[in-house]
């Protein structure tokens, strides 16, 4: 059993799982003042000065047209000038529902300065958004949905760390939103956020792509995924393929492709939208970091 709301590992499958409405929409960013002006991961490395504003532009619209096509609904924070990295919505809050069905943010600590101004305009967005919100006690780095993870449809939280996000904060996650918490750590410097390398598709299915986690990480997904697809390392790396969106209805808004991967998605029965986003991949970032689901 599960007790109140505890970190686990291991010993907790989805039938004794609360269930959790999926999110109905979500919180996009337009790219006006997106860029590669340093390096915060691999993927932005001799990418300075090369992103394609004007395609960025175009790229990001076909992405919130595809979140619409989904059924989401999609609002939209306005950017911000020097807030380079704001596209990347998913980062600086974590949100979700407490277990009284309340709307709660938790707020991020951003590990690089350049991103923490992100965090205020957030907050303001949420708090005049009717959720509550939540100060991480402490210092530890936390870099909202970026690493923690909602499953589909239960109250479980999936808990990526190690690069952005400090093992620690998940007790007080769990705590927040009395909801257990499944720590994964992030082997790899490539892999430096749980969305990039796990994408929970609905629940009972998960995209993953193996060498980014711990083999006792692996062993915690099949337990509790009984469906599994592994991504190849191409598709992982090179189209960050697990960086996926996955939507109500089994519709999954992914990088154009990803043809092993689209592939089983389309043999398990799931819709498969692809989208383009190589000028945001530069920044290692595509289709999930440029959204805050929200319930
Ligand atoms: N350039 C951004 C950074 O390194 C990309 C963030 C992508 N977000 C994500 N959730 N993977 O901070």
């Amino acid at each position: 059993m599960i007790a109140e709301h505890p970190v686990v590992s291991g010993d907790i499958s989805l039938a004794e799982l609360r269930s959790m409405p999926l999110p109905r929409g979500v919180l996009v960013c337009p790219p006006d003042s997106f860029d590669v002006v340093d390096v915060k991961n691999p993927f932005m490395v001799g990418q300075q000065g090369r992103v394609n504003t004007r395609l960025a532009r175009e790229q990001w619209l076909e992405v919130t047209r595809a979140f619409e096509r989904c059924g989401s609904d999609v609002r939209e924070l306005p950017a911000v000038a020097g807030c380079e990295d704001m596209v990347f919505c998913a980062n600086p809050a974590f949100s979700g529902l407490n277990g009284i069905g309340r709307r709660v943010c938790v707020l991020s600590h951003m590990r690089y300065p350049s991103r923490q101004p992100e965090v205020a305009v957030h907050a303001a967005w949420y708090r005049a958004n009717g959720f509550r919100l939540v100060e991480l006690p402490g210092d530890s780095l936390f870099e909202g949905s970026g690493d923690a993870l909602w499953h589909p449809g239960r109250r479980l939280i999936w808990g990526g760390w190690g690069h952005r996000t400090a093992e620690d904060v998940y007790d007080f996650i769990a705590g927040i939103f009395d909801a257990p918490v499944v720590p994964l750590e992030l082997k790899t410097e490539l892999f430096y956020h749980l969305d990039t390398c796990f994408c929970p598709l609905d629940e009972e299915t998960v995209l993953v792509y193996p060498p980014a986690l711990t083999r006792e990480g692996m062993e915690n997904v099949c337990r509790i995924f009984p469906r599994v697809i592994e991504a190849d390392r191409r598709e992982a790396e090179e189209l960050m393929a697990c960086n996926a969106a996955a939507f109500p209805g089994g519709l999954v808004v992914i990088q154009r492709g990803s043809v092993k991967v689209n592939r089983s998605l389309r043999e398990l029965g799931f819709q498969v939208i692809e989208v383009d986003t190589s000028e945001f991949m530069k920044s290692g970032g595509s289709v999930f970091c440029m959204k805050m689901y929200l319930f």
